[in-house]
């Protein structure tokens, strides 16, 4: 049993949902759940027809699902335009002036857009981008810091069927270049810059790197000007934002697409190679971010929510921009750091707002709880009713501080269990009626039918490890990998005829509840961010004087997991501090910060089998334990593992 296992066991705190929640929820009791669930799995097409109807849709489908693993179209024949759902349907209703978006300028600046208003400018920006030539499922790339037109680009392409791809505004110019050449964008979208934790982020200079290493079909650029920094601007090519906007119509009739017409594409690490381009498509992927939101986030019309992801990420498209503009729902958006100026920053924005709704990461809670009780003890909280939290597994001790600091006590914690892949939440409570455990994501959604499998493919039995897998279609699930159709079924439905394989390790314990223990492949987690070690090693190895790499993740106290890097240098390169930096820096300039590796090590060489297979389960046994245990007589070298050892034994002392 694994140790994360045993912890786990001993955990057996409940917190039950207060009355007075449970009685205005939309699903008050286990027994409601319960009922609605086995509807959703035994007649999934009755279930998500109902839901259905509540979006807007053009022209009724003729068929819920047609399902051919792994291949599935909800909705068929069904036509809409998912921003009709997001925007134009509240223009008839009291929903038309009151505020979408209440967004903060790390600087500080305040700048609100109700739904009327941001319909207007997703209308405007949709005719600038017919104006620049795009068609339906042409790829726009979208590079942006987190500032409204960030959504209004997003939206803009959904409306006109452009497919869009977000990049991280944190990832390097060759990523940029990588997602450019994959996703074959023809038009960019970017800022001059944005703000975060005081400075100003280059956004346009990465986009111009990325340009000039891959320029591919790309004919146009739009830069909205945040920051008013100046920037090169190639003739032509780049356009700002802001004169587009003015030459364009402030009018636009949209089309309505196809219930599978793809919506978007977004990149995520897998265990090999580059990142893979992830599909989604529209009425099933909309179907699930506006049910997900209306039970699990409970949301209603009086609430104020705030999700503090960023747009490039999964969680950032549908707990942002599709799933609380389809639900109709005030939100709040932030620009910048959570401890600029300090760690008061969140506690701060929530009493001014008046924030209810609350989604955060574990790897952000951990960090408030370093950085003192006295900051979220300064500032009024009592408007919060609903937390979240999403991204990795949480720690008791997190969780048990956001219950008690943040929720004071009286707010549920939903623990989201799901992925880029997937779309929406997965597994979670819902709030006014499943009783939650510190560390569980406790049950499926409505339509999820999840299980944990050994190898041979049986169910496993109560505390028993083994892989998370879904077993049936859901409206929201990954259509394939953008151009790789092999690798779609290689990744996801080839350890088990049929049924979608999630990459993580869980078990249920005697209540049925799902604990999701981490990541079974060569995915790390860093701070709530999937990277894979194969994307770290192969940066690594792009240096003049590395010859070879392994990177293996080990527990860090507020990133969840940390990246180190072993490393053999090249004959006659000396290993020193200073390459080490070097190295540390350049993984950054190729992938982003958040790939920086926290150590690298030298070696003269790397534990390999005969065969000349690199070990990596010594590797995490070395960094984890300090040594290695049971079966090392296939390695080769055995003075290898002494001298990695020692190296790891250096770094812990200095
Ligand atoms: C992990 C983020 C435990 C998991 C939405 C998954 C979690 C990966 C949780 C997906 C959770 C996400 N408890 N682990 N509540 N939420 N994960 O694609 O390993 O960025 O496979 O999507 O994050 O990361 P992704």
């Amino acid at each position: 049993m694994s140790k994360n296992i045993e912890t786990h066991l001993q955990e057996n705190r409940v917190f039950k949902p207060a009355k007075e929640f449970s009685k205005k929820a939309r699903i008050s009791s286990m027994k409601q759940y319960e009922e609605l669930y086995e509807e959703s799995i035994k007649k999934p097409r009755t279930f998500w027809a109902r839901e259905a109807k509540e979006l807007a849709w053009r022209k009724k489908w003729t068929s819920v699902l047609d399902w051919k693993p792994p291949y599935a179209k909800w909705f068929v024949g069904g036509k809409l335009n998912v921003t009709e759902s997001c925007l134009d349907r509240h223009l008839e209703t009291h929903r038309a002036n009151k505020a979408a978006i209440i967004w903060e300028g790390e600087p500080g600046e305040i700048r609100t857009l109700t739904f009327r208003q941001l319909h207007r400018e997703v209308c405007r920006f949709a005719n600038v981008l017919l104006n620049n030539g795009v068609k339906p499922k042409d790829r726009v790339l979208i590079y942006m810091p987190m500032v409204p037109e960030a959504a209004i680009a997003m939206l803009a392409c959904a409306r006109i069927g452009a497919i869009h791809s977000v990049v991280f505004g944190g990832f390097s110019a060759d990523s940029i270049a990588d997602r450019l050449e994959d996703c074959g964008a023809k038009l960019v979208i970017t800022a001059d810059g944005g703000y975060r934790r005081g400075k100003i982020v280059p956004l346009k200079a990465s986009v111009d790197e990325a340009l000039d290493k891959y320029e591919g079909q790309v004919e146009t650029v739009i830069v909205y000007q945040r920051t008013g920094e100046d920037v090169a601007m190639k003739r032509g090519r780049d356009k700002f934002w802001k004169e587009e906007m003015a030459k364009a119509d402030k009018t636009h009739e949209p089309k309505a697409f196809d219930s599978e017409h793809p919506l978007f594409i977004l990149y995520t690490s897998g265990s090999t190679g580059k990142p893979k381009g992830i599909l989604h498509t529209s009425g099933g992927y909309l179907l699930g971010a506006y049910s997900t939101c209306k039970y699990i986030f409970d949301m209603r019309d009086e609430d104020v929510y705030w999700c503090t992801a960023d747009v490039g990420w999964i969680t950032g498209h549908t707990y942002i921009v599709y799933g609380p503009l389809a639900n109709g729902v005030t939100q709040v958006m932030y620009e910048g750091a959570p401890n600029h100026p300090d760690f008061g920053r969140f506690w701060e924005m929530v009493e001014r707002h008046r924030v209810s709704i609350f989604y955060t990461a574990p790897t952000a809670i951990r960090a408030f709880i370093k950085a003192g009780d006295h900051f979220p003890e300064q500032h009024d909280l009592s408007s919060l009713r609903l937390l979240g939290t999403v991204g990795e597994p949480i720690n008791p001790e997190a969780w048990m501080w956001y219950h008690l600091k943040i929720g004071g006590g009286r707010c549920p914690i939903v623990d989201t269990w799901w992925q880029t892949e997937t779309g929406a939440i997965m597994i979670s409570p819902l709030p006014g009626a499943t009783p939650t455990r510190p560390g569980t994501a406790t049950r499926p959604f409505f339509g999820v039918d999840a299980a944990i499998l050994d190898e041979e493919g049986n169910e496993c039995g109560p505390n028993e490890g083994g892989k998370l897998v879904i077993r049936k279609p859901w409206p929201s699930m990954t259509r394939t990998i953008w151009g790789d159709k092999r690798r779609f079924r290689k990744t996801y439905w080839s350890d088990y005829e049929g049924l979608y394989t999630a990459g993580d390790g869980a078990f249920r314990g005697p209540r049925g509840n799902f604990w999701i223990v981490g990541r079974l492949d060569d995915v790390l987690n860093v701070s709530g961010h999937r990277l894979g070690t194969a994307e770290v090693e192969s940066a690594l190895v792009e240096h003049q004087t590395v010859a070879e790499a392994a990177v293996v993740g080990r527990p860090h106290e507020i990133k969840g997991q940390g990246v180190i890097a072993f490393v053999t240098l090249k004959e006659g390169v000396l290993p020193n501090a200073e390459l080490n930096q070097e190295l540390r820096n350049h993984v950054a300039q190729i992938i982003g910060a958040i790939a920086r590796p926290d150590e690298i090590h030298f070696a003269p060489a790397l534990p390999k089998t005969r065969s000349g297979k690199i070990m990596r389960r010594l590797l995490k046994e070395l960094v984890t334990k300090g040594e290695v245990s049971g079966n090392v007589t296939t390695l080769e070298d055995l003075g290898v593992i002494e001298h990695l050892q020692e190296s790891l034994a250096n770094a812990k002392s200095q």
